[in-house]
């Protein structure tokens, strides 16, 4: 506790984020370090697990002292360690929870094992104070795309996933077949902003009527079939025109399936969350179609849509109030379901 306030900690390293944040009564950021792998990945086209895991071991303990210096606070003042246990790289999320297990331990803080998909939720009570449960959510990430329902904090039924490919990582590997190269998604809404969205009619799947599912692998080898055609032929590639098509079939089908389940489920706010929130066009089109169904949208600033351990701390809040605090045997999982 500080000036009456209680504190979360909180670790995210599931990926190629390190990532160590500092909460005042679950909502407030003093402070949210990331530390990105980007430019270590990018060279290999893609993360690479084992290199991931020793990046977050070497920069672990400075992302922790910065953060708690940036916070104004001393691990003396931590009422409470959140860390998230999956899903994610299992070799990048031991270290952050060991890391937590053992600050745990030696300090004796309480400590909560968070969902990374839940954190990504909570992204939005960071982002909006007066947020409350229930509302639709829509959680489009580089491992994961889910319609889920949350009813209260940290209690969710999900309507709907992906059955191949998530958003995130359709958007990675057309962007690498198109020659954009890592991390394919911002360089595909950049891009696309310069291109014709009905230049070529990529199929939009929207799979059974009624499903709350996805998928996009078949997209991703429409984009390929399309990119091999044109070079036979020799006509030369429109790479603006690709992205944009690309994306508009990806976005009006999540656009028209999130909503959906809204109105359905007769919610009136539906709240973004994941890395591809931060696409320009999806934010836009998502806006539109709530406003024509009287349905409000929730969308996090884009330094909270990727991954951060500030979404984490106060997923963990949430979940010690409810639940209280797991014990030292906490492990990482890393196909942990939402
Ligand atoms: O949530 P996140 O940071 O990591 C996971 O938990 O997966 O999401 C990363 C994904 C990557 O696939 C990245 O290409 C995508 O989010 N992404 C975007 C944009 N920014 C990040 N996709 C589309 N448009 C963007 N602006
Ligand atoms: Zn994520």
């Amino acid at each position: 506790m500080k000036d009456g306030k209680f504190l979360t900690m909180a670790i995210e390293s599931s990926c190629d984020e390190t990532s160590v944040a500092v909460l005042a009564d679950g909502r407030q950021v003093l402070s949210n370090i990331i530390s990105s792998q980007i430019d270590v990945h990018t060279a290999f086209g893609g993360v690479v697990p084992e290199i991931a895991s020793r990046h977050h071991l070497q920069n672990m303990n400075t992302v922790i002292d910065q953060s708690l210096e940036a916070a104004g606070v001393t691990l003396d003042d931590i009422d409470l360690l959140g860390v998230t246990y999956g899903p994610g790289l299992v070799g990048a999320l031991l270290m952050g929870v060991a890391t937590a297990k053992g600050i745990s331990f030696a300090k004796d803080i309480p400590l909560v094992g968070v969902n990374h998909m839940h954190g990504h939720i909570s992204a939005n009570f960071i982002e909006y104070p007066e947020l409350e449960p229930p509302f639709m959510s829509l959680i489009v990430s580089g491992g994961h795309t889910n319609i889920v329902h949350m009813k209260d904090y940290g209690e969710c039924e999900v309507l709907g996933g992906t059955r191949d490919d998530a958003v995130g990582e359709a958007y990675d590997k057309v962007a690498r077949v198109i020659g954009l190269g890592y991390p394919g998604g911002p360089k595909i809404d950049k891009i696309a902003k310069e291109g014709d969205p009905e230049a070529i009619p990529f199929k939009r799947v929207y799979l059974e009527k009624g499903s709350m599912d996805f998928s996009f692998s078949g997209l991703k080898t429409a984009v390929l079939n399309y990119l091999n055609t044109e070079r036979q032929a020799g006509r030369e590639i429109n790479v603006p025109d690709v992205a944009a098509s690309f994306q508009a079939a990806v976005i009006e089908v999540i656009v028209q399936k999130a909503v959906d389940a809204a109105v359905q489920h007769k919610q009136d706010k539906l709240v973004l969350a994941g890395g591809v929130a931060a696409n320009s066009k999806l934010r836009g089109d998502l806006e539109k179609a709530c406003a024509a169904k009287g349905i409000q949208l929730y969308v996090p600033s884009p330094v909270l849509c990727t991954d951060n351990a500030a979404m984490i701390g106060c997923a963990a809040y949430y979940q010690y109030q409810k639940k209280g605090a797991d014990q030292l045997d906490l492990d990482a999982f890393p196909n942990l379901a939402i």
